[in-house]
């Protein structure tokens, strides 16, 4: 596994509509393992691929305080968005210092494909739901300072 280097605000690869992946082979299993190690090095709670530079439908995301609840999202859809909303605050590893409030469905379900292809769906709540709806929008080339709401000043004794 290696770190690959984040790429950040002012990049045009950030706003790409990327492309699906075609092929679950070694180069996947190596990118996505390179993704969550790059997130995690970061503490992101998610991490799309055009973030480390490729334009494809890849998404990792964790948001477990331990970190042990690793998932993949390839070529990932939003398939149901419940009417209930969330407001709350969003950052994004590419736009390092941009805090905002957003709006997101309170649950999505989703189907995705696991790295070897194998295609699962998935109903997740709260700030998991936020993660899958932000990391989905990278992968159509949409970043936090095109939807952000109400920017938000984190203070320094919070
Ligand atoms: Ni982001």
């Amino acid at each position: 596994m290696a770190l690959r280097k984040i790429v950040t605000e002012g990049d045009p690869v950030l706003l790409k509509k990327c492309k699906p992946v075609e092929k679950f082979d070694a180069r996947l299993a190596e990118l996505l393992d390179d993704m969550a190690e790059t997130m995690y090095k970061a503490e992101g709670l998610g991490l799309a691929a055009p973030q480390v530079g490729i334009i494809r439908r890849i998404v990792v995301i964790d948001v477990t305080e331990d970190r042990s609840g690793l998932i993949e999202l390839v070529n990932p859809e939003i398939i149901e968005r419940s009417d209930e909303q969330q407001y709350g605050t969003e950052g994004c590893l590419s736009f390092p210092e941009m805090y905002g409030y957003v709006h997101r469905p309170k649950t999505v379900k989703f189907r995705a494909q696991d790295r070897n292809g194998n295609t699962y769906e998935k109903e997740v709540s709260d700030l998991f739901a936020r993660a899958v709806c932000h990391e989905c929008d990278h992968l159509d080339g949409r970043v936090l300072p095109t939807y952000i709401e109400e920017p938000y000043e984190p203070k320094d004794d919070e």
